[in-house]
């Protein structure tokens, strides 16, 4: 008999790996705190033998993964990119293909300014399975942690979030938002990735209509013990900023919710209000 005529053995492993890639789980790893976590994603966590992760994912969430996992760092930090965002796709693909299952692991929510979405494009075009586990996003753990509703019937009847980076070239970066659909009122707006961009979302805000009286805050860290925030109003929360020295990863909360920390106030975490902190001092 010729080789062509012998039967293919090819064992039940090697057949999948031949002719289906296996599953990427995007996985959202919450806000920091790591009982944050879903349970889906803790369980997705428990059983992962490959592990992709980003930066904001916390060393707790990052133990529950089994000691005999592959961890590999694929992070990214504000102007510092570790990996380009085609070579993580590209990663995910060669190793789905080759047979390994992938958790990737982003932190809050995958398809919250994640860069979830377009992952999810690309393991779909390449037809290479995915779930995703969705993620408490960071502005829900900050709300929750800081005492202020993203919503209230007697302040705000939409949410917005939005990115504060830079966008363009060169001289012509700016941060390119629809500022007049931000300054509008009964609104609470959350803006990621905003803390080197205050100055000018705050002047922006303002230009377009937004009273400078607004109740505005950062909150930095959230949900984390070394959790800060610093509350003031769109016109103070920049030099407020600068003052406390307030850093990345941090969220800009506007909108009249914001100053219901002052009754609803968290006390399960260690928060400082650097204001009434600024008050106190005299
Ligand atoms: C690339 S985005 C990722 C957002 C994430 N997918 C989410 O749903 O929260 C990173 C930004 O999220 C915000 N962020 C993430 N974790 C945070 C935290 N624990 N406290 C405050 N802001 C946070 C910051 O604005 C940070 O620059």
């Amino acid at each position: 008999m010729s080789l062509l005529n012998e039967p293919l053995r090819f064992d039940a492993t090697t057949l999948q790996a031949v002719h289906r890639p296996a599953k990427v789980t995007l996985v959202g790893a919450g806000p920091g705190d790591p009982d944050l976590l879903t349970v889906k994603a803790a369980r997705a966590l428990q059983s992962a033998s490959l592990v992709l992760y980003d930066h904001l994912v916390g060393p707790e969430v990052l133990e529950l993964v089994p000691a005999s996992a592959d961890r590999v760092y694929v992070g990214k930090e504000a102007g510092h990119h570790s990996m380009p965002q085609d070579a993580i796709i590209d990663l995910m693909l060669r190793l789905a293909r080759s047979g390994r299952p992938v958790l990737r692991l982003k932190g809050g929510d995958p398809y919250i300014f994640g860069r979830g979405g377009e992952e999810a494009q690309g393991l779909a075009a390449a037809g290479v399975p995915f779930v995703v586990v969705p993620g408490i996003s960071a502005a829900q753990g900050a709300a929750a942690a800081a005492g202020m509703p993203l919503t209230h019937r007697d302040h705000a009847e939409s949410l917005v979030y939005a990115t504060g980076h830079l966008r363009g070239e060169g001289a012509g970066r700016t941060v390119d938002l629809d500022w007049s659909m931000l300054a509008r009122p009964r609104q609470t707006v959350v803006i990621y990735m905003g803390v080197g961009t205050l100055p000018i979302i705050s002047a922006q805000l303002q230009a377009h209509g937004l009273a400078g009286d607004t109740p505005a805050a950062l909150i930095e860290r959230a949900t984390l013990p070394e959790q800060r925030n610093v509350v003031g109003t769109l016109t103070t929360l920049p030099a407020l900023a600068r003052q406390h020295d307030v850093h990345s990863p941090a969220l800009i909360m506007i909108g009249t919710v914001v100053a219901l920390h002052r009754e609803l106030g968290a006390v399960a975490y260690r928060v400082q209000d650097a204001q009434t902190q600024a008050a106190r001092d005299g």
